[in-house]
């Protein structure tokens, strides 16, 4: 249509894809977790990191404009972000799961990644058998959570909305540890006042997240996918944020 704000201009792809804002491919992403996504005011889309730039790379190759919208994580991850139409994917570092498969649809696995605890660096916790009565740092809705509650049964495990809100309570002293997604602990690690004791290989593999029954939108972002690793961009985008 002709107006300028086409947000009831819904619409499909060339490929007959359903998106929610015609010739545009909005993507939710629950923001900050670096180094999969992080605000960016000098950035396009106002956001950046290696989901954005994946994302931004197939919406390119599908001929759509990228929007960015930060979002809670556990919308996200149960679907109902998807469902209301809200965007047309969730691209959020969000692990491929059997519960969260039957209500969304999952892009091909795109980057493999463990579980870690994270303390302060003088802290005395080694392992995770040392967190009986501590108070552990989870994020709500995630496979961390989960792990957590599964594994450090002793452990008082306190919730938050986001990873944001875990490291400003552990910054303060309010949690003895966090148990979360390693990439993303391993950055908080950088200035030195926070380490990692221990990483669990729970073999999770992120996928970006569509409405489900919306199998062309998953060919379409599959193809653009395969051909990134084909060409070698991929590994160009991969390199910028994980290079050793
Ligand atoms: N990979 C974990 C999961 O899927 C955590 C993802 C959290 N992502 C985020 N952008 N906050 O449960």
């Amino acid at each position: 249509g002709l107006s300028a704000c086409g947000s009831n201009d819904s619409g499909t792809t060339s490929t007959g894809a359903q998106v929610v804002d015609k010739g545009t491919l909005t993507v939710c992403s629950d923001v900050p977790y670096p180094p999969f996504e992080d605000f960016d005011k000098s950035s396009d889309t106002g956001f950046t990191g290696f989901d954005i730039d994946i994302m931004s790379e197939i919406a390119k190759r599908l001929d759509l404009d990228l929007k960015v919208q930060d979002s809670a994580f556990d919308p996200l991850q149960n679907g109902s972000a998807l469902a209301s139409g809200q965007c047309d994917v969730a691209a959020s570092a969000m692990t491929i799961t059997p519960d969260r498969e039957k209500v969304i649809d999952f892009s091909d696995g795109y980057y493999a990644s463990k579980q870690s605890l994270l303390v302060p660096s003088d802290s005395d916790i080694a392992s995770i058998d040392d967190l009986s009565g501590k108070k552990v740092g989870v994020q709500q809705g995630t496979t961390g959570k989960t792990y957590a509650e599964e594994n450090a049964p002793d452990a008082e495990l306190v919730s938050f909305p986001s990873d944001a809100e875990m490291y400003q309570a552990i910054k303060a002293g309010q949690v003895d540890a966090l148990l979360q997604d390693l990439p993303v602990n391993l950055d908080h690690t950088k200035d030195g006042q926070f380490k990692i004791v221990e990483t669990y290989d729970t073999d999770e593999e992120y996928g970006f997240g569509i409405k489900k029954g919306n199998t062309q939108l998953v060919e379409d972002i599959n193809g653009a996918l395969k051909d990134m690793h084909d060409d070698g961009t991929y590994d160009t985008i991969y390199n910028k944020y994980f290079k050793v």
